[in-house]
């Protein structure tokens, strides 16, 4: 892990600095570049723009690690009203009339939903206890189950990992609208590819993005990248509908064209982006005729979502540092 990232995810957390960062007029813009509003209304009309250029969406409402029961409920029900709000919306509701004969809809890849939503453990309570937290997600999965779309679990540090792939394995024998995210940083990773080879779920592929301990993660990019490849390749080939989430332009080069070379057709698979960040290449490779899906989050609870994208571009916290100095 870069020395700039390490610094940038650590001073984050300081009182002062938070204190400053959410309160300031002067982050606005940079916050706004990256969260799609406060309110559910505001994203959903984010997520039509998105759509009406052919791109997919999956809405996140902000927030993580719930410190009481009520606040874990009260994010359990925002998830259930963002799939109710998402099944009112007209483009919806046309794309459900089409595949309404789809089997394996938003299980396989056959039918694959406009807008979903990406959801965290420890918002629906995991730190509370975990027979709590699953009630919770089976309540927000059945009701996605019922609504045609599917429940996209976010990947937090590594000791929620263990505890997040078991529920989900659980829940999973119920209702297969929903699968969660492997992190290339994690030694442990391969084998929980081959996991979810096996349960024949969506995955999510991503780099990484919390601070973890050298027995657990590569410190090192290069390693993360690396790994990056061989999962995603090993995912191309045996996996069911892999997404890869990543910005990063050469390794969607070198997968497009593991693709290619293996006759994998573009509707396989799709990339994932994160809402303000490589415009360029989300719009390019949806020309190209690529599944690319956006991931849209909102809310007011911003700043932990806002600090890991700052550290993943450090020019981007230099940047507040230099206006914080400057009064
Ligand atoms: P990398 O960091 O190497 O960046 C590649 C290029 O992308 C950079 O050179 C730059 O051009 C651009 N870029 C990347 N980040 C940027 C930024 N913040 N600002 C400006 N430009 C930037 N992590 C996790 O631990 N659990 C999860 O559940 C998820 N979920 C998730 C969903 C989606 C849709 C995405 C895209 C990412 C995640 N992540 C995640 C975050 C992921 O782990 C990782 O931190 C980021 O995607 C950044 O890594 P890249 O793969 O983009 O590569």
């Amino acid at each position: 892990m870069s020395l700039a990232r390490t610094l940038v995810l650590k001073t984050s957390g300081l009182a002062p600095i938070k204190f400053l960062v959410r309160k300031s007029f002067l982050f606005r813009p940079l916050v706004g570049r990256f969260i799609a509003g406060d309110t559910l209304e505001e994203a959903l009309k984010v997520s039509e723009s998105i759509l009406a250029k052919g791109l997919l969406v999956s809405l996140d409402y902000l927030g993580e690690n719930t410190a009481s029961e009520q606040e874990a409920l009260e994010a359990t029900a925002t998830f259930i009203r963002m799939l109710e709000r998402i099944a009112e919306m007209p483009v919806v509701q046309k794309w459900n009339a089409e595949h309404a004969d789809s089997p394996t809809l938003n299980q396989s890849g056959d039918g694959i939903e406009p807008l979903n939503i990406s959801i965290k453990m420890t918002q629906c309570g995991l730190d509370l206890g975990e027979a709590f937290a699953e009630k919770n997600l089976r309540e927000v999965v059945e009701t996605a189950h019922r609504l045609h779309n599917f429940v996209r679990v976010d990947m937090e540090a590594s000791e929620y990992t263990q505890r997040t792939m078991d529920m989900i394995e659980r829940v999973r024998g119920e209702y297969k609208n929903t699968a969660t995210v492997l992190q290339t940083y994690l030694y442990r990773t391969p084998g929980d590819v081959e996991r979810v080879i096996g349960w024949k779920a969506r995955v999510r592929l991503v780099k990484g993005a919390y601070l973890e301990p050298p027995s657990e993660a590569y410190p090192e990019k290069a390693k993360v990248d690396e790994a990056y490849v061989t999962l995603g390749k090993r995912l191309l080939d045996a996996g069911t509908y892999p997404a890869f989430a990543t910005q990063d332009a050469a390794i969607i080069k070198t997968l497009n064209a593991y693709a290619t070379e293996k006759g994998i057709d573009k509707s396989r698979f799709e990339y994932q982006m994160l809402y303000g960040i490589r415009r360029d290449l989300q719009d390019s490779l949806a020309a190209e005729g690529y599944n690319v899906r956006i991931y849209v989050p909102f809310g007011d609870a911003w700043y932990p979502y806002f600090t890991r994208r700052l550290a993943e571009r450090p020019a981007n916290a230099f940047f507040i540092l230099k206006s914080l100095f400057k009064g």
